[in-house]
């Protein structure tokens, strides 16, 4: 924080799970948790994009909630990155109007995240606010004047559009945003399901049984490994192409002890899958149980939680007023005062 040519980072989760899974954590979250050491770091639960999917207010209080406490129980330390929720700081929809009015309607219809969700739902049965999803993520990081949004790859076209909207405005009405780079993860690993284990590790899976979640219990999530699908064969071996399986639970396994593949297979010669898996279930569940404690131990305390979002809140709107006022200037709205 002392240093203020740390450069400044901006990411956001959607609050639509009671518990993240592993694929989130190795594929996103750890590389949350190493930026805060080297960037100032923005983390918000993106409580208001959630509400595209509709949810139950009570559900989405508790994945709010949740959420959060996962995101501290990683390592997102509040001391270090500002962590908050979306909906405490007002500037992000305040901003998402005017990203809106500059936003060509073609243009928005082309995300394609907007189109794959609309074609699956049809046009009457799509909110406008699925429509507009990407310009309030715009909004989200010009706000922070983040320099880099580390995402996945499917956020690359959110980026481009976030990019353009800052560059539009500052070609209209003078300098006013840092114009973001997109951070896309490639370090972090690609984890797929373990009984489908050539789709990706994701909660929309048909069967959960693929699936490990950072909440769930340890008995739950060493069944999940010890019945992971595995392929013919009985080496443990590094080819993805006829080892999907194997190869999903070498990246597993790899991942969180920080072995090279070539180490791993080297301790594995000569042993069968039977146990690689129980050595990969180990190494899980002694990751995963002290997560999941921590956050649980965060939920048994509101009071605490809400005070840390508060705090993280108050620094969020310190920068994010600052912006909003700055953008109001530009554009020729008068000053309440
Ligand atoms: N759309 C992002 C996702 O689904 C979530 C998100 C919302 C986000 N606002 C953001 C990510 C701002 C990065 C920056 O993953």
């Amino acid at each position: 924080m002392a240093d203020v040519k740390r450069k400044r980072v901006l990411s956001g989760i959607q609050p639509t799970h009671d518990s993240f899974h592993l694929g989130n954590y190795l594929g996103a979250l750890k590389q949350w948790v190493a930026l805060q050491e080297s960037h100032d770091a923005f983390y918000c639960v993106v409580d208001l994009h959630a509400l595209t999917v509709g949810p139950d207010p009570v559900e989405l209080r508790r994945r709010t909630l949740a959420s959060a406490a996962q995101l501290i129980a990683i390592g997102i330390d509040p001391t270090k990155s500002t962590l908050f929720i979306q909906s405490h700081v007002p500037a992000h929809n305040q901003l998402a109007w005017i990203m809106e009015c500059l936003t060509g309607f073609g243009e928005a219809g082309r995300m394609t995240q907007f189109k794959d969700k609309s074609a699956k739902s049809g046009a009457d049965r799509t909110v406008v606010g699925l429509f507009t999803y990407p310009i309030l993520q715009a909004a989200d990081i010009l706000l922070y004047q983040a320099d880099q949004v580390p995402v996945g790859e499917d956020q690359r076209q959110h980026i481009e559009l976030t990019r353009d909207l800052g560059q539009r405005f500052n070609s209209k009405y003078g300098q006013t945003f840092t114009i973001p780079e997109g951070y896309i993860l490639k370090s972090g690993a690609k984890i797929n399901d373990l009984q489908d284990p050539t789709s990706k590790m994701s909660k929309s899976s048909a069967s959960q049984s693929g699936v490990i979640e950072l909440m769930d219990a340890p008995e739950v999530n060493l069944k999940k490994i010890k019945s992971a699908m595995t392929d013919t064969g009985r080496e443990v071996i590094f080819d993805e192409k006829n080892k999907a399986g194997i190869s999903n639970l070498l990246t597993i396994y790899t991942a969180i002890t920080g072995l090279t593949v070539d180490a791993a297979q080297n301790d594995f010669d000569g042993k069968g899958y039977g146990d690689f898996k129980s050595a990969v279930a180990e190494v899980v569940v002694d990751f995963l149980t002290p997560i999941r404690s921590k956050a649980q131990e965060l939920l048994q305390d509101p009071a605490h939680l809400t005070a840390i979002l508060q705090e993280g809140a108050a620094k969020a709107n310190a920068v994010a007023s600052v912006t909003l006022a700055e953008t109001y200037e530009a554009l020729g709205l008068i000053p309440r005062a």
